[in-house]
């Protein structure tokens, strides 16, 4: 895994936002595999930036996120597919057929999984999937279990989960309790892996991702075994590796 320390947030944003960039000139149809949370935001914004400066262009770009909480409609201001088009699609010109979330309001889980699994598999596999990490070692909604789920799957979140995203709802009980999520196995499919880390309290996290045993209690811990992983992190994030 190769690491890139930064010395805080802004620099990691931009850091990140310029591989990002990197993958859209090299190949202006990529398909950018792209996750919601705090973490990215700053990214979004660098790119917007770009955009707007006419460094960068998204009108042949496809994205699918990674994942969608079950149960809220897209214009829910807490759905994935909301955030996506506040912080990025609404802002530049990206073709709004080309964006792909999965769709929270599908009822039967397995029908929307094969679905979006198909779809992934359909546009040719992800060229570039940016991930943020949870503070339990989460990717996507893949929490901590005693397997590494393979293919897009429906989730039970788990109480940290819900308490760590729970600063974005009214409170805790409007949290959803479930999600649909891209696997471990659709994840690892991706062509090159960015994660993006910052702070202190993702530092245990980092550190057992890295430097771990590879071990479904740490979701993130598989991303050892692909070839093509960048850590963009700042020193908070990265504090607690040996
Ligand atoms: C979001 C996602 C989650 C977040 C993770 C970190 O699409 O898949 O795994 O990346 O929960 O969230 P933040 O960035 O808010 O710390």
């Amino acid at each position: 895994m190769k690491i890139i320390r930064t010395k805080d947030y802004e620099e990691m944003s931009r850091k990140a936002a310029n591989l990002i960039s990197a993958q859209i000139l090299l190949k202006p149809d990529c398909v950018l595999g792209l996750a919601t949370g705090s973490t990215p935001i700053g990214i979004y914004d660098q790119l917007v930036e770009w955009y707007k400066k006419g460094d960068l262009d998204f009108s042949t770009v496809k994205t699918v996120n990674l994942d969608e909480y079950k149960g809220l409609t897209r214009d829910n201001e807490q759905s994935y597919y909301y955030f996506m088009h506040h912080h990025l699609f609404d802002r530049v010109n990206i073709d709004e057929e080309n964006t792909h979330v999965p769709n929270g309001k599908v009822e039967n889980g397995d029908e929307e999984c094969l679905r979006y699994e198909a779809l992934i598999e359909s546009m040719g596999g992800v060229d570039l999937q940016l991930l943020g990490l949870g503070r339990n070692g989460h990717i996507g909604f893949n929490e901590p279990a005693a397997d590494f789920p393979k293919i897009t799957h429906c989730v039970d979140l788990t109480e940290s989960t819900i308490e760590a995203n729970k600063r974005f709802f009214a409170s805790a009980d409007e949290v959803p309790r479930q999600a649909y999520t891209m696997g471990i196995g659709t994840i690892m499919k991706a062509d090159k892996i960015l994660v993006v880390a910052n702070g202190e309290d993702k530092a245990d996290a980092v550190a057992a991702m890295v430097q771990g045993k590879i071990n479904p209690e740490v979701p993130a811990s598989i991303l050892q075994l692909h070839n093509n992983v960048i850590l963009v992190a700042d020193e908070a994030a990265l504090s607690k590796l040996k």
